[in-house]
Order: C-alpha cells, then sequence, then structure tokens
C-alpha cells in the first residue's frame, strides 16, 4: 500500500523519482498552477510556454512528462491537468486535485517517490489529494503472480510513495487530513480487491472470513451468521438465494461503538458473491462481471472499518448478506414461495432478481435495533444502469430530506449520485396472487421497483435510504482520474462520510 506523507522539503533538492505540479486550462493556454512556483523559477518562469509547446492544454486528466531542470535532484516533472482554471476568489475544488492526483499516481506505476506539488491551501486540499494519489496508485496484481517477486514479472508495483509539498507537517488538521485519506483510501482499496477476487476465491464463506479478521484487528464486534444459524432465525431470503450453490450463505453483522456516540447508523450491503441468475440464468455477455455483484458488501464493510479506524463517534452497524446464486438442482425455482426473515411470504417469480431478497432480510435484522437511519448499498438493478449510466449511483429513500443528505454528502466527496423517485403505483405490480408480495414488478422502472420491494422490509418509522449503485461499482472502461478499471469501492466514501456528519450531529 502506498504511503502517504506531509513534506515541507523545497522542490529543487527534493530527492524523488518524480515531482508532480498541477496545470490549469486558461483562458489562453496552459497556465502552472499555485504550488509548482520554485519548480517554474527553475524553468526561468517559461514553464507554462514549455508545457504549451509540449501539447498540454491543462484539461483534465491530462498527463504531460517533462525532464526536470537542471539543478534538481528529482528527475522528471509530471505536469497533471486540472481542467479549467477557477476565478481569482476560488481555488480549486477538492475534486479537481482527487482526480488531477490520482491520474499523476496512476502514471508513476513502478515509481518509489513521488512528491507532489499541487495546489493547497489548506488541509481539506492536502486530505483530497492525499486520497486521490493513494486511490489512483491502486492496482490488482493478485492473480498475476507466478514467481517469488510478482512485481518484477508482471507490470508495475504501484506507486510506493507520496509526499504532499506545502503541507504543514506538524499541523493537526493537516495531519489529520493525511491520517483520513489513508484510513479511507485503504479500506476502500480492500473494498477494491475483494470486488476484483474472482467468485471461485470469494465466496461467501471466505467473504466472511476476511470481515472477521479486520474486525477483530480493529476492535469491531463481529457475528457471522452460517448456514445452520441462519436455518434457525428463519432467514428464508438470504437461504433461498444461497441455496443453489455449494458455497452456503452468511449473514455477516459488525458493531463498532463509540463509548461518545449519540447516534447509531445501520449500513446494510448486498454480497452476492457471484450472480450467475440463479435458474432464471443470465444469458452469455450478462454474467462475465457478476463477481462485482457483492460490492454494496464490500462498501459497508469499508465503510465500518473506516469509522472504527477513525474513532467516529457514532456507532455503526454494517451487515453484509452474503450468497452466491447459482443454478443446480437445489436452488429456489420461478414460483418457489419463500418464508422471509420479517414473517413475509415472497413468491419469487425471478430468480435473478436475488438481491432484493437477501437485502430485505438484512433490512429487517437491521431494523429489529431501531437505528437512527438505515442506508442499504446494492448492484441492484440493470435498469439503474440504463436510467443513470455507469458512473452514478440512484438514491432512493422513505424520507425526501434523508435522501437530499445522502445525495448532499455523495456530492461532497465527490461520488456522483442522483436521487431517483418510489411511485407508489408500481407497488401493484408486485402483487402475488400465492404470497404476500412477488420479487418482480413491472419492467419499465425497474430500479425503482427493486427500492419500493425493499421498502417493505424496513422497520416502521425507521428512515431508510437505498443505493443502487449498479452502474458505477465496476468499470468495464478504461481508467480515469483515481478510479481504475474493475472494481471501483464506489459509495464507500459517501457512508463513511454520512457517519462523520451523525458524529458531528449534522444529520438527522
Ligand atoms: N446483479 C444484478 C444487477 C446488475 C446488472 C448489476 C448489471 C450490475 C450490472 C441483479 O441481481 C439483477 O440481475 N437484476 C435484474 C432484476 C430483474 C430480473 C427484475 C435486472 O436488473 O435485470
Ligand atoms: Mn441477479
Ligand atoms: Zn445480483
Amino acid at each position: 500500500m502506498t504511503a502517504l506523507t506531509l513534506s515541507t522539503a523545497a522542490a529543487p533538492g527534493l530527492r524523488a523519482d518524480a515531482i508532480v505540479i498541477g496545470v490549469a486550462k486558461g483562458a489562453k493556454g496552459p497556465v502552472v498552477a499555485p504550488g509548482a512556483e520554485t519548480v517554474d523559477k527553475a524553468y526561468d518562469g517559461r514553464l507554462a510556454g514549455v508545457l504549451e509547446t509540449l501539447g498540454a492544454s491543462g484539461a483534465e486528466g491530462e498527463v504531460t512528462k517533462l525532464p526536470a531542470p537542471a539543478g534538481f535532484k528529482t528527475p522528471l516533472v509530471v505536469a497533471v491537468g486540472l481542467g479549467a482554471e477557477p476565478d481569482k476568489n476560488s481555488g480549486f475544488a477538492p475534486e479537481a486535485l482527487r482526480k488531477a492526483a490520482g491520474a499523476a499516481a496512476r502514471t508513476l506505476a513502478g515509481a518509489k517517490k513521488a512528491a507532489f506539488a499541487l495546489p493547497l491551501t489548506d488541509s481539506a486540499d492536502a486530505g483530497a489529494i492525499g486520497e486521490g494519489a493513494l486511490l489512483g496508485a491502486y492496482s490488482f496484481d493478485a492473480y498475476k503472480e507466478n514467481g517469488k517477486d510478482p512485481k518484477a514479472k508482471n507490470g508495475k508495483a504501484p506507486l510506493a510513495e507520496v509526499s504532499l509539498l506545502g503541507g504543514k507537517p506538524r499541523d493537526k488538521a493537516y495531519k489529520a487530513a493525511v491520517e483520513r485519506a489513508t484510513a479511507v483510501a485503504e479500506e476502500l482499496n480492500r473494498a477494491r480487491d475483494l470486488i476484483n477476487t474472482p467468485p471461485n476465491d470469494l465466496n461467501p464463506e471466505a467473504f466472511a472470513a476476511v470481515a472477521e479478521a479486520a474486525a477483530k484487528e480493529h476492535g469491531i464486534k463481529v457475528q457471522v451468521l452460517d448456514v445452520k444459524a441462519l436455518e434457525k432465525g428463519g432467514y428464508g431470503g438470504i437461504l433461498g438465494v444461497g441455496v443453489g450453490s455449494a458455497a452456503g450463505p452468511r449473514l455477516v453483522k459488525l458493531s463498532y461503538t463509540s463509548s461518545k456516540a449519540k447516534k447509531h447508523l445501520a449500513f446494510v450491503g448486498k454480497g452476492i458473491t457471484y450472480d450467475s441468475g440463479g435458474i432464471s440464468l443470465k444469458p452469455a455477455g450478462h454474467n462475465e462481471t457478476m463477481k462485482c455483484d457483492m460490492s454494496g458488501a464490500a462498501a459497508v464493510f469499508a465503510a465500518v472499518v473506516s469509522a472504527a479506524r477513525l474513532g467516529l463517534e457514532v456507532n455503526v452497524t454494517g451487515w453484509l448478506a452474503l450468497a452466491e446464486n447459482m443454478p443446480s438442482g437445489t436452488a429456489t425455482r420461478p414460483g418457489d414461495v419463500l418464508h422471509m426473515y420479517s414473517g413475509k411470504t415472497v413468491e419469487v417469480l425471478n430468480t435473478d432478481a436475488e438481491g432484493r431478497l437477501v437485502l430485505a432480510d438484512a433490512l429487517w435484522a437491521a431494523s429489529a435495533e431501531k437505528p437512527d437511519a438505515i442506508v442499504d448499498v446494492a448492484t441492484l438493478t440493470g435498469a439503474m444502469m440504463l436510467a443513470l449510466g455507469n458512473r452514478t449511483f440512484g438514491i432512493m429513500a422513505n424520507d425526501d430530506a434523508f435522501r437530499s443528505a445522502v445525495h448532499e454528502a455523495a456530492e461532497e466527496v465527490g461520488e456522483p449520485a442522483w436521487p431517483m423517485p418510489l411511485p407508489e403505483h408500481l407497488r401493484k405490480g408486485m402483487d402475488s396472487p400465492t404470497a404476500d408480495i412477488a420479487n418482480m414488478g413491472e419492467r419499465m422502472g425497474g430500479g425503482l421497483v427493486a427500492g419500493l420491494f425493499l421498502r417493505e422490509f424496513v422497520g416502521e418509522g425507521i428512515t431508510w435510504a437505498h443505493l443502487d449503485i449498479a452502474g458505477p461499482a465496476f468499470n468495464e472502461g478504461g481508467p480515469f482520474g483515481y478510479t481504475p478499471k474493475g472494481g471501483t469501492g464506489t459509495a464507500v466514501r459517501t457512508l463513511v462520510r454520512l457517519a462523520e456528519l451523525t458524529a458531528a450531529g449534522d444529520l438527522g
């Protein structure tokens, strides 16, 4: 994992493999961003011109490499685009810094140490740059080893050290920002590892074991319900989804508690370690990336551990609803009726609508503790991808103010999200002649139908929001900003922010 430090070292004498500077898109061409003054000076103040000659414009995501000026102990200058130059009175947005730092860290794979001289005016900027760099440096190569020194054989090791220039190493706020960025990025990157791990290695039992070990390490109380315990407890939804797989389901409960907590949040994650669709099998072309169907559980896991590492003054309970959705002679059939943990019965019309079934049981279990709010995270519907594309998640809720608060938190941390409605008229599409409700309704508005289904399993009077992350959970395109190919770790930072806001008394 990449290390993050603060440094007061000045550019020329600095020992590093590269120095990263910012370049913004100005009205008349590229503009060297604040933080790079000493570097610009060493180019006789002609750096903007040099960059323009090299074709740089300052556009977001652009990376230009140039040899360091004479007298520098660092051989390489990496100029990274920050996008449009902000007007005189405002600085660069945290998200612009995060993205630029991420793009720079990604191109510096293989390097040992890079000094980041990006525009930095306060500790929040330092946190954004640090977070972006640590997230951008991520790579998943656990399965590319074929020798003792895997990094040497396959690709380049991630950038080993990020040093932030212009930060104040002794300042409390700066130190806290670096600590926060490190904890959140490390846990988010672990969530990415879990998402990227092939489903033959990460089944529900294996996921539960990872959660158990991490919980013990960070003083989080952990409880794992195995198949026997689920049967005894009557968790018909989770069992019904997992019953077709040779790898049985699990329900993991992670409880982080603070002695100073005034509020209690519950996070619930969909953890389908592989979604084949079950008997309603997905066609070829739709199941190759379905190892990502546990991204919600991975996000919840990362958020709870982050809350513990940051010592947030709020109680956070994480529920990981883990199952593998497989077709077999023991699998749930379309037409079967499940007896859910809540006592309701569900007619399974389509075994591929499995996420709502495991979530229903976990939501009901979470509700029993009467938390101040519940937020579930799930790669729930293809319909949400059709609606919002593959970078934005949908937010539904049983409370408009809470939905707005979640949306605001997401925007603040740089996770694109958008509010979606829960239209009452779509509920009747799930009426079942046999059971209390069916697990499928109208095709149109499928993401909202799924949200309406979940709403039925939230305890009376409990504030609840549902994040459908099917779009942004897994990046099938090329990397961008601080987002890698594959598992993205989306929603982790929104959940952490919600926990922080709740601890501060600024939410609910
Ligand atoms: N895991 C899928 C949703 C999904 C699709 C996530 C693509 C990420 C990428 C979910 O379990 C599913 O199969 N949903 C069905 C529901 C339908 C059968 C009502 C869907 O969206 O097609
Ligand atoms: Mn499915
Ligand atoms: Zn699924």
